[in-house]
């Protein structure tokens, strides 16, 4: 059975089976449409550019009950932003997010942009961030792009080519479903259908919103897709 993938079932699947994270809002929430606060949002995807979710979810809760506001970030020491990000890694990441909150307080009145381009215009933010804030916390159609991401569409596509050389393909992808009315929920939906369903391994397509259009689980390549270039 193939048909042409389309955002609903994702999204439908999204509203029972969301994981509850503390950066999200709550399902009640998600469904009045109340979109999470951007700097919640910028603080979560920077710690999760380079770290799991599971390691994430105690430090993003220790940093907003410290830092609740982006002022407050930005007038902490170095030292105590530093002291906090310890076991986190990457501390390169510690010291542009204080860079960052600065300038967003001291420079932007406390707003965060809401573009893509003028979100990567700030330290510590990359496409990747950049187009994560822009969809969660303002709703823009932004793509965005992350491993799991790369790793379920090349599936729902059988997109055969090696990574990093199908990667323009994947983005054209992500852009061409990407709905405009939920974006930050669809690119959310897409993570997490890939951490808890569409896993590298052994993926559980029995119990995928996606099964009927994905053209990999049809040929039977679901599990050896992505096909990665030798380094
Ligand atoms: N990984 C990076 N950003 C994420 C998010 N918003 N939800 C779940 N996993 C993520």
């Amino acid at each position: 059975m193939n048909s042409i993938p389309t955002s609903s079932p994702l999204l439908d699947w999204y509203d029972k089976h969301a994981r509850s994270l503390p950066w999200r809002t709550s399902p009640e929430d998600r469904r009045l449409g109340v979109i999470p606060d951007a700097y919640q949002v910028w603080l979560s995807e920077v710690m999760l550019q380079q770290t799991t979710v599971a390691t994430v979810k105690d430090y993003y809760v220790k940093f907003l009950s410290l830092w609740p506001k982006v002022e407050d970030l930005a007038g902490a020491s170095d030292e105590d932003v530093m002291k906090a990000w310890a076991g986190l890694g990457y501390y390169s990441r510690a010291r542009n997010l204080k860079k960052c909150a600065e300038m967003v307080a001291q420079e932007l009145g406390g707003r965060f942009p809401e573009t893509e381009d003028g979100l990567r215009a700030l330290p510590g933010i990359g496409p990747y961030t950049a187009a994560a804030i822009s969809a969660i916390a303002f709703n823009r159609k932004a793509a965005v792009v992350d491993g799991n991401v790369e790793r379920v569409l090349s599936r729902l596509y059988e997109i055969t080519t090696p990574l990093p050389d199908s990667k323009p393909d994947i983005r054209t992808a992500m852009e061409q479903l990407t709905p405009e009315d939920r974006p930050g929920d669809f690119a959310q939906a897409v993570m997490d259908l890939g951490a808890t369903i569409c896993t590298p391994k052994r993926p559980a397509c029995v119990l995928c919103p996606w099964v009927d259009p994905c053209t990999a689980r049809a040929s039977g390549l679901a599990d050896s897709l992505p096909r990665k270039a030798p380094k």
